[in-house]
């Protein structure tokens, strides 16, 4: 039997983190969970994170993160999820807490006792992880890859041009994105069509599962949201998308190519330029001024089977 892939995810549960997380810890070695500001405080997301620990039953640690962005100043909670981060279900108070060492700290001492495996999610903004950078350049060589929901090929969500991961700490995210390590990004342009519907929030509930029904109550609540924020008639499952090539690598499709962060338009501050133009021969790159491939971007997904292997997935819980 073949090792499972090991995972690392730093979060801001978050409806869709808890989707993320939850399909993780099915299909890979899941090492740890830490969180960070983002959808809600810290204090919120941290407790969220480990109320879906407790839900699923899961063996794994949680470390507490950093509660503001690096240099900005941070964006305010996200509607999408509620007071809590995580509302529409009665989510009982979580008994575990966190571990005693710093999601930081935690990063770099599990990216080194996993040297050239661990793969790094990020699916909140990425201060924790921009963080590290800072304090162990030796991270770089450690880390696998990073797999980031953030960003998008086309239209943001929370700006015209800023996805919300990318907006809220736009410092973090230039950190990441210029560090050097392997990046695959998956943005708003392919997650915002890649959720749950209707039925399949009908079939969660119609499944007598307890993990299901709750999972169906939470994302009836954020379905709604979704519906008067953005038109969209599913609830988008952004952050399984940056675990699901993991899983399944033929569910998404990349494209090897630039990906930087802006950090000083006054209209795209946030925004992620994705250098998607087609010809690659040496000299029309020289000729466009191209700045050299650093991600795996993506530009397409099966969204239909995406979802439905996720929901079979969360199915599996009792
Ligand atoms: C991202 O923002 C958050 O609200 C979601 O959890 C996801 O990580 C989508 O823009
Ligand atoms: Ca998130």
């Amino acid at each position: 039997m073949t090792a499972r892939q090991k995972i690392l995810i730093d979060c801001d549960p978050g409806h869709d983190d808890a989707v993320a997380i939850l399909f993780a810890a099915r299909h890979m070695d899941l090492v740890g969970i830490t969180s960070v500001h983002g959808n809600n405080s810290l204090e919120n997301t941290t407790r969220n994170a480990l109320a879906v620990v407790e839900m699923g039953k899961l063996d794994v640690p949680v470390a507490r993160g950093c509660a503001e962005p690096l240099a900005q100043e941070a964006v305010g909670i996200a509607a999408m999820h509620g007071k809590s981060g995580l509302d529409g279900a009665d989510i009982p108070v979580p008994e575990r807490t966190v571990i005693d060492t710093h999601a930081v700290d935690f990063i770099i001492a599990m990216a080194e006792q996993h040297r050239e495996e661990l793969i790094l999610a990020t699916i909140g903004p990425e201060t924790n992880i921009a963080m590290a950078l800072r304090r162990e350049p030796r991270l770089k060589s450690w880390i696998r890859e990073i797999t980031v929901m953030g960003g998008s090929t086309t239209t943001g969500n929370v700006t015209p041009a800023a996805e919300f991961n990318i907006f809220a700490d736009v410092e973090a995210a230039w950190t990441v994105f210029e560090s050097g390590i392997p990046l695959r990004m998956v943005g708003y342009n392919v997650t915002r069509q890649t959720g749950f519907d209707q039925s399949d929030i009908d079939r969660m509930r119609a499944s007598g599962r307890s993990v299901a029904a709750t999972l169906a109550d939470l994302m009836a609540f954020y379905l709604e949201k979704q519906r008067v924020g953005y038109g969209l008639t599913v609830a988008p499952m952004h952050d399984v998308c940056a675990i699901v090539p993991y899983v399944d690598d033929s569910l998404i499709d990349y494209v090897h190519t630039s990906a930087r962060i802006e950090k000083t338009g006054t209209y795209t501050r946030g925004m992620t330029v994705c250098d998607l133009r087609t010809l690659k021969s040496a000299e029309a790159i020289n000729m466009r001024h191209a700045s050299a491939a650093n991600a795996l971007v993506a530009v397409g997904a099966r969204s239909r089977a995406l979802i439905d292997r996720v929901v079979d997935t969360l199915l599996t819980y009792d």
